[in-house]
């Protein structure tokens, strides 16, 4: 009697334990999505603010008109940002707003 009292205590704490688990898993997969959604929504912010950069008139815009930005790759853009950004005399926030935007729209 006891030995089946004992098995049985075993098994309620296995299933309590297994339940447990699987609802802090749950738990995780809902909060990795929330950081997914808040990283996804900041880069969204940022692409946007870089595209108000990049039309300027007194930063991107203040020489030329803004050039296609679809016209060049990831990696002709970051060529042409090391030389833009100083023209533009962007900060550094500015500097990653547009960088954002430029690595978002570029030539896949
Ligand atoms: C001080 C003036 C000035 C500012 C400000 C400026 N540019 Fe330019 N940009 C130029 C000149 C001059 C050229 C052409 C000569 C060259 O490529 O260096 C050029 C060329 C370019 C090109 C063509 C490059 C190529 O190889 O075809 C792109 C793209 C560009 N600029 C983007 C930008 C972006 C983005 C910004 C803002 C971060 C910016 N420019 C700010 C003067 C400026």
């Amino acid at each position: 009697m006891k030995k089946i009292l004992i098995v049985l205590m075993m098994a309620t704490l296995v299933v309590a334990c297994s339940r447990s688990a699987s609802k802090a898993a749950a738990e995780k997969a809902a909060a990795d999505k929330a950081a997914a959604e808040k990283v996804a929504t900041e880069r969204a912010a940022l692409v946007t603010a870089g595209h108000a950069v990049y039309t300027d008139k007194t930063m991107c815009a203040r020489c030329h008109k803004p050039k296609d930005v679809t016209a060049y790759t990831q990696e002709r853009w970051t060529g042409i940002l090391k030389k833009m950004v100083p023209m533009a005399k962007l900060n550094e926030t500015e500097a990653t707003q547009v960088t954002a935007y430029v690595m978002e729209n570029a030539k896949k």
